[in-house]
């Protein structure tokens, strides 16, 4: 039997998950589901590098299991678990921290703009060696191809370099990923201000469309979304604004920015972003749906989950084995 090439990814379970992380990873994970053997991991561990309150936490912790489900991934082809169950990943994470360098982590842009809002001195050691353990997460399993959004490029840039050093200093170990960033929707920007990216904890819910929201206020936030002066539905550097709503569109409907605004020629914004609401309306409501379902059934999550971790301890355990014979720790 031909053996299948490795996918892993991860999202954490803090914040509202959005639209930015259902086009830019979730709905890519599940196309390429079919094609590959697939890692996905509810990295709750990264989500600790931040303080968050133990209940909310335990919550958002299912609400992922339900999104990751109802999004289609489908725990028959792929394996769907918890960081925090898998030993392995903190294991390897400290093997990799001794590989990597002070220099390479002080230069991670995300851990400079989050520690510039509190203050680099007040950030957890946590937040910094974020991206070490994101490097373990995903060499643990040899996983070939690493499918996220574009603000994980650096992180995955890290974690090439992680891999090459290692097989270099102790021989062949590591698979160096390759990393699949799509080619729409893979920076969704802010609603509210499309300098900003979309993101999951921001405080104003109106700069994000989360995957929960009904359809409603779907509706109404597209609406409401900031446009451009002029009125042609064009994509440009001068008109940040529509071109993150074409890109949006793009991405949903797999149709092409070109093919999209020749679509809209002579049509004003309030037409385009009309369509545009049902359009991402018809791309969640049956997500949400089926996660509020899901939701009313914990324990069937859970059990997943614990299914998941099991076998991602079996793949996990024998490359720490090989990580540590190589390093002397056998
Ligand atoms: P996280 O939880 O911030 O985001 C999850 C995924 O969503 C993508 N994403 C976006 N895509 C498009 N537009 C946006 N505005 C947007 N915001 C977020 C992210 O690129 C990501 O793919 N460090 C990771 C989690 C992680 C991980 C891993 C990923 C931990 N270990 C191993 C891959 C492999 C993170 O914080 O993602």
């Amino acid at each position: 039997m031909e053996t299948k090439r490795r996918v892993f990814s991860g999202i954490q379970p803090s914040g509202n998950l959005h639209l930015g992380n259902y086009l830019g990873a979730l709905k890519n994970w599940v196309e390429l589901q079919d094609e590959y053997e697939n890692f996905f991991c509810i990295v709750d561990l990264h989500a600790l590098t931040v303080p968050q309150d133990p209940k909310v936490l335990r919550r958002k912790i299912r609400e992922l299991a339900a999104l990751y489900l109802a999004s289609g991934i489908d725990p028959q082809k792929s394996v769907v678990f918890r960081q925090s169950r898998v030993s392995g990943h903190t294991q390897l994470a400290w093997l990799l921290n001794c590989v990597a360098k002070v220099g390479e982590l002080s230069r991670m842009t995300q851990f400079k703009d989050k520690a510039q809002k509190g203050g680099a001195e007040a950030a957890s050691v946590g937040l910094y060696d974020y991206p070490v353990l994101q490097a373990a997460d995903v060499l643990l399993y040899n996983a070939h191809l690493v499918p996220v959004g574009e603000d994980q490029r650096q992180h995955l840039e890290l974690m090439r370099t992680l891999a090459r050093r290692f097989n270099g200093l102790y021989g062949e170990t590591f698979v160096v990923p390759e990393m699949f960033i799509p080619p729409a929707g893979a920076r969704v920007m802010a609603l509210d201000d499309p300098t900003a990216k979309m993101s999951k904890s921001s405080p104003t819910p109106a700069s994000y469309v989360a995957i929960l929201d009904e359809p409603d206020a779907v509706r109404r936030k597209i609406r409401r979304a900031k446009t451009d002066s002029g009125t042609e539905i064009t994509a440009s550097p001068e008109k940040p604004a529509i071109t993150n709503l074409l890109d949006i569109y793009a991405a949903a409907t797999g149709r092409a920015v070109p093919d999209l605004e020749e679509a809209y020629t002579g049509k004003g914004y309030g037409d385009f972003k009309k369509d545009l609401g049902e359009v991402v309306v018809e791309t969640l409501a049956p997500i949400r749906e089926r996660a509020m379902e899901l939701l009313d059934d914990p324990k069937g999550l859970d059990d997943h989950l614990e299914a998941g971790a099991e076998r991602a301890r079996g793949v996990a355990r024998s490359t720490l084995h090989d990580a540590w014979a190589k390093m002397g720790l056998d």
